[in-house]
């Protein structure tokens, strides 16, 4: 069994990503079956481009968001991780995925769709570029150069994993049963969404985040903004209903959750639960955190276990092509 993780480096990893993504995605790792995470720095080029971002933005993302899985658990000697762009057999093999996926399926691929669902006129592709609408294609490359059965995602992703299979298993039925692995997504139902400063869900387009490496001194100040009611200090609390709780509850054990829920019904003021809730965020992150910053201060490191696992990796995507090219009469 192998399963595979696409990581889009797009912005400042923050505790809901952390909680919702990269603890789920890791644990992974320990199923047993093989596992293989990469960073999918040619999606992130989509959106990750002038006038907004530079070149020396992508670079930042990209070593950004690998220091983070890195100083958050992920073990390169125990799994394959490494850069989509270090894979070139990936953007052939897109070629050829594209040549058997109808231009139908791609308009109805929900990330393109929702971008232009509340446009009308004539032009309502403004500011679409090609790589937004053949996404779900590359992302079939991703996952079937690697004889990937299993796909973890959010409920956002599945159609594109469909997309996947539905496009292998028109290659399968035209050249032949066996040329591709048909993947599978398998939705993580259970992961938990955390709220951000305002109560709602933690987004960076929302601007509510706690950044998972934020100095501690700053982590502090941005749990003391977290949005509360005015109910008065020694009133009794619902922990269910609190932004506090819910993030304490994610990084704290189960023992120290029913301590705070505890406190909660006998009353606790905000400010100090907020105090309690900064303490235990920055024990939870302060050895990730050192991690982090030690990578970033020299990011030859992450470059070199990158390539570490490019070399690891594309073997696999080699032989893929080479057994497609040769199925389509492109080479013998
Ligand atoms: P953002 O919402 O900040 O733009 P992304 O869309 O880049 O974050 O999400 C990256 C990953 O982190 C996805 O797998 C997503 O499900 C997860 N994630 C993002 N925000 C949260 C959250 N508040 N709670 C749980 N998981 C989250
Ligand atoms: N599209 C995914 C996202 O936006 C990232 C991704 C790219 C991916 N290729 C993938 C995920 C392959 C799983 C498998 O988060």
């Amino acid at each position: 069994m192998r399963v595979l993780t696409g990581i889009k480096p797009t912005g400042t990893i923050h505790l809901g990503n952390l909680v919702g993504a990269i603890r789920p995605a890791l644990r992974l790792a320990d199923a047993g079956g093989e596992a293989m995470y990469f960073i999918a720095d040619y999606h992130a080029l989509t959106t990750v481009q002038p006038p907004d971002h530079t070149a020396a933005d992508m670079d930042r993302l990209v070593h950004e968001i690998a220091a983070a899985w890195l100083a958050c658990g992920l073990d390169p000697e125990r799994v394959t991780f490494y850069r989509q762009s270090d894979i070139p057999e990936l953007f052939e093999l897109t070629w050829i995925l594209q040549c058997f996926t109808s231009k139908g399926w791609m308009n109805k691929a929900h990330a393109y769709k929702a971008l232009i669902a509340d446009r009308e006129g004539d032009d309502v592709d403004a500011g679409i570029n090609m790589g937004v609408y053949g996404y779900p294609m590359l992302m079939a490359a991703d996952i079937v150069a690697f004889d990937i059965d299993q796909v973890p995602v959010g409920k956002d992703q599945v159609q594109h994993v469909e997309i996947a299979r539905d496009i292998a298993q028109r290659i399968n039925s035209a050249y032949g049963s066996e040329l591709l692995r048909l993947p599978a997504a398998k939705l993580e139902e259970h992961a938990a969404v955390l709220p951000g400063l305002d109560g709602k869900k933690m987004s960076k387009s929302y601007g509510n985040v706690i950044p998972l490496f934020a100095p501690a001194k700053q982590l502090e100040k941005m749990i003391m903004k977290i949005a509360t009611d005015s109910t008065p200090p020694d009133a009794p609390k619902d922990p269910e209903t609190s932004t506090i709780f819910q993030i304490y509850r994610a990084v704290a054990s189960a023992d120290e959750t029913r301590a705070l829920a505890e406190r909660y019904r006998s009353g606790i003021g905000w400010g100090d639960a907020k105090k309690l809730l900064a303490a235990r965020v920055e024990t939870e992150v302060a050895p990730a955190r050192a991690r982090f910053d030690a990578l970033m201060a020299d990011p030859t490191q992450i470059d070199a276990l990158l390539a570490a696992g490019a070399a690891k990796a594309r073997p696999i995507a080699r032989r893929t092509l080479d057994r497609m090219r040769r199925a389509i009469g492109i080479a013998r």
